[in-house]
Parts: C-alpha cells; structure tokens; sequence
C-alpha cells in the first residue's frame, strides 16, 4: 500500500484557512494556492534520488550529491489541477508538464475524460498528478488509468483537500500510488461536494460562475 500523508505543516494550515474563506477572491486563490503546493512539494520530493558527482571547490575536489535517475513529470487534470502547477515548477524548474482534461458530471458526478497530452517518455518519469480537491476520487482513478495505460509507472498523486471517500476510493483503485493532501475534510455533500471544502476549485482559481 502506498503511503496517505496528510501535509499539515503550520504554515499549510494556515494558508490553507485563507483560501477556505469565501471572501478570498481569485488573485489571492491563485497565490496562496501556489504558495501550499510549494510547500507540500519540497516534502513530497523529499524520496527523489541522488547520486555522487565529483566538483572543484575553491578549496579542494569533493564527492558530493546531486539529483539523479528518474525525472519528473507534472500532470494537472484540467482545469483546477493548473492551479497546482507552478507552485511545484518553482522547486523543480526542469519538471515537464503533460495535461488531464476531465470534468465531472454535475449530475452522475461521473468524470469524463476529453483531453491528454504528456511527455514522450512519461514512462520514465516520476509523475506528480496534481488536482485541488480528491473528492469521489472519479477524476484521479480515471487519470491515473489514463497515465498508466500510456506507461507510466511512478506515480503520486497531491491534492490541497480531500475527503474520506474519495481517498478510499483512490487507494482502492490504485493501491501502490502515494498520496499527499494538506488536509483531510469530513465528508461529501448530496452534490459529491466537500464539507467543509473549499467550494468549487476551478472556479475560485478562475473566477468562473
Ligand atoms: C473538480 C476537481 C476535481 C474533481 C474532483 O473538477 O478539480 O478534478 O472535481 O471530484 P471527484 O473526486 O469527485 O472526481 P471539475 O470536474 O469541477 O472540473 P474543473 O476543474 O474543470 O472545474
Ligand atoms: N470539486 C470541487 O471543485 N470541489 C469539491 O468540493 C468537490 C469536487
């Protein structure tokens, strides 16, 4: 089984109390969004691996570590999931991007997937799949589907909020991926929305509605 990490570091929570309030509009959704995902990035990196490079200091030459082996590869699903993109492209620049299209049925609450384009050579890839909210978990098991069906075999999946059900569901499906959120909420709501959530991710990132 892959690991569940709740990231609740103080300033997590406490970013994350700001973007909860329905008076935070869209430019400060945006930054502070940003500013949770680097955070949450610098410990879900915390496994990349390393090997020895031999360098010149002004004093002598030394053995020393620097990142190795497999890359990394971001993968929002579309739309919310950008909101999450560049907080990690600001601790690993060189990441490459690919894109999820899915939107969920307001009434099924079913995900649909309409777009994918990622890396060639995913397949060789650490993959970040980044979305707000991990809800019924629909959209991430049919992203994760999707990498997989493409070769992707290193997977973790970050979100900012999540519900029980959905976590459930994801670790059912996919039990070897690893999880981060910065916090796990309640429950769902009637209309598969999370108590007490944040609303709607897209929309607030966007200023949708
Ligand atoms: C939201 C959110 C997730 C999904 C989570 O996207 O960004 O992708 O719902 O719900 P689930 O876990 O029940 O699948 P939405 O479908 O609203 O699309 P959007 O990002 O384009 O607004
Ligand atoms: N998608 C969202 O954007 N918010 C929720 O609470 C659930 C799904």
């Amino acid at each position: 089984m892959g690991k569940f990490q709740v990231l609740d570091h103080p300033l997590i929570q406490h970013k994350l109390t700001i973007i909860r309030n329905k008076n935070c509009g869209t430019k400060v959704f945006r930054e502070v969004a940003d500013e949770i995902t680097t955070l949450m990035a610098y410990d879900v990196a915390r496994d990349m691996p390393l090997e020895d490079v031999e360098i010149e200091t002004p004093i002598q030459k030394t053995t020393v570590k620097t990142l190795a082996g497999k890359k990394v590869a971001i993968v929002p699903i579309l739309r919310a999931g950008i909101g999450m993109v560049d907080g990690i492209l600001e601790l690993i620049p060189a990441a490459k991007v690919g894109h999820i299209g899915m939107y969920r049925d307001e009434e099924t609450l079913k995900p649909h997937e309409y777009f994918v384009k990622l890396p060639s050579d995913i397949d060789q890839r650490q993959v970040y799949v980044v979305d707000p909210m991990l809800a019924t978990g629909g959209s991430a098991i049919m992203a994760i589907d999707a990498l997989k069906k493409r070769g992707a075999t290193n997977i973790k999946f970050m979100c900012l909020v999540s519900a029980p059900e959905g976590v459930k569901a994801l670790q059912e499906a996919h039990p070897e991926i690893d999880i981060y959120t910065a916090a796990l909420d309640e429950r769902l709501n009637e209309n598969g929305y999370i108590v007490p959530g944040l609303g709607d991710a897209g929309d607030r990132l966007f200023g949708t509605k």
